[in-house]
């Protein structure tokens, strides 16, 4: 996420800079940069973030998977014809799903993460705050707030052994956690109970140990015993197989300060002055009758969106108003909603965002960069584009520094409107033991926090 920053970006969520004309590194280039520094002695181990996995498509096709090899996933070269819309494992009988917990290392142990303890929240957002996803040049990380934690894994039908985290036996510090969520999600023409799994993360020091096979092996057995045999995931990363290909575009609110943090940079022709005036925001939403979406409104929002969700080919299906209330009703600090209400008080509009900002390493002018990321949203009586503007100038009143977007839904046609600049890093989407044709961004009407 930046204005013309030139690396790339290594999201689970969007964590990439506004490429600024393609500096996409190869593997090839990384690898023979890391035999340069291998062989003049330097310990790549100490680097940051060198990247092992592969960012794009191309990439990973030359590349073989020792653990995605052995999943219930589409090989990355096979080509799934449109007809095709089934799982690829038959789900198990209850009985005869795996009732022992897979092996960690010796020294560590499975240990469920209580979210509603407050000492066990804290170590949770500490893990990931000093471990979770980085750019590649280590400039910035997510910073997840622990309130929202709560919101992302406390969904109605929440389970205390799908917040699975890993300890070390000698201290009890969590060193690593990997979520799940329940959420059914239409894929074509097929509604399927699924789980979102997110918030993967092993400490930096125990990187690179295959612990990430184990804790995704652990959770898919958990989820299985349940009866559930698919997921949803994303990633920065390109692994067997996407099922579409989505980038981020980033819309500065705050230029002075993004530049200040090397999240952008002033474009050539440009002066500071300059492009504060470009990005400049009205005070008031153009869409004068929209508002802040309060419980009430659940009814009648759970319709419009449910409705407007059926034109797209992967979608959440909320099946309950509570699950859309959780989604949707404001939290300050991690999910902003609006509605607008017409005269007769029937919603026909609404829009969200989602707060996740990111610590900024190493600058000592600014600790964090706060990012507004655009969620569900229904355009009714006015355009997508009016209704992002407004979403742009309500994230600005909120001070909000940036404001991003994946391509999809219909976000493609106004980014060039509304000056968001164009990422420089994918976000995969991923769904396990489900095999269908590709999708377009614009078909995706799934959004991951
Ligand atoms: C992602 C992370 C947990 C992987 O752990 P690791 O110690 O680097 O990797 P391990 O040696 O344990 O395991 C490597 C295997 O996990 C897979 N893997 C790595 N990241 C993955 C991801 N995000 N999703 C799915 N699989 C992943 C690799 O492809 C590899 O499998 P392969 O041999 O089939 O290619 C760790 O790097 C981390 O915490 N990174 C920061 C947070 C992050 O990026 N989380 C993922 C967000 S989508």
């Amino acid at each position: 996420m930046s204005h013309g920053h030139s690396h790339d970006g290594a999201p689970c969520h969007g964590h990439d800079h506004e490429g600024a004309g393609g500096s996409q590194r190869s593997q090839q280039d990384v690898a023979a940069l890391v035999e340069q520094l291998r062989l003049a002695g330097v310990d790549i181990s100490q680097l940051p973030n060198v990247p092992s996995a592969p960012r794009d498509m191309d990439e990973a096709r030359t590349k073989s998977y020792q653990f995605w090899s052995t999943q219930p996933v589409p090989q990355m070269n096979e080509m799934v014809p449109a007809d095709v819309n089934c799982a690829i494992e038959e789900a198990i009988p209850m009985d005869k799903v795996r009732a022992e917990p897979f092996s960690l290392p010796a020294g560590f142990r499975w240990s469920n993460v209580d979210l509603n303890d407050a000492d066990q929240l804290l170590e949770l957002y500490n893990l990931l705050t000093k471990n979770y996803v980085e750019d590649d040049d280590s400039m910035f990380r997510f910073d997840y707030s622990a309130e929202f934690l709560k919101w992302a894994l406390q969904v109605p039908g929440h389970r205390a052994e799908w917040h699975c985290g890993v300890r070390a036996d000698s201290n009890n510090r969590l060193l690593a956690f990997i979520g799940a969520v329940p959420q059914t999600v239409r894929v074509y023409n097929k509604t399927v109970d699924m789980v979102e799994i997110n918030f993967l993360c092993v400490h930096k020091n125990l990187r690179s140990r295959r612990v990430a096979p184990v804790l995704i092996r652990e959770i898919t057995r958990r989820v299985n015993i349940t009866g559930i045999f698919q997921a949803a995931f994303t990633a920065g990363i390109v692994i067997p197989k996407p099922v579409s290909v989505c980038r981020y575009y980033h819309r500065s609110l705050n230029p002075r300060k993004l530049i200040d943090v090397r999240f952008s940079h002033l474009s050539s022709k440009m002066t500071m002055a300059r492009t504060i005036r470009l990005y400049k925001l009205p005070d008031e939403p153009a869409t004068r009758n929209l508002r802040e979406m309060t419980a009430g409104d659940v009814p009648q929002v759970y319709k419009l969106l449910t409705k407007s969700l059926e034109q797209y080919k992967l979608a959440p299906v909320y099946n309950s108003e509570e699950e859309l209330a959780h989604a949707l009703v404001p939290r300050k600090n991690v999910v902003y909603s609006y509605v607008a209400e017409n005269h007769n008080g029937k919603i026909t509009d609404m829009i969200s965002f989602y707060s996740l900002p990111s610590t900024v390493m190493g600058s000592a002018a600014h600790k964090a960069i706060y990012a507004a990321y655009l969620y569900y949203y229904v355009a009714g009586s006015v355009s997508v584009k009016q209704l992002i503007n407004d979403s742009l100038i309500l994230a600005n009143k909120e001070k909000f520094d940036v404001f991003n977007a994946l391509d999809l839904m219909h976000n493609d046609e106004i980014f060039s409107d509304l000056k968001f600049g164009k990422g420089d890093g994918n976000l995969q989407y991923y769904l396990y033991n489900w095999k269908c044709a590709d999708m377009k961004p614009s078909e995706i009407g799934l959004v991951l926090q």
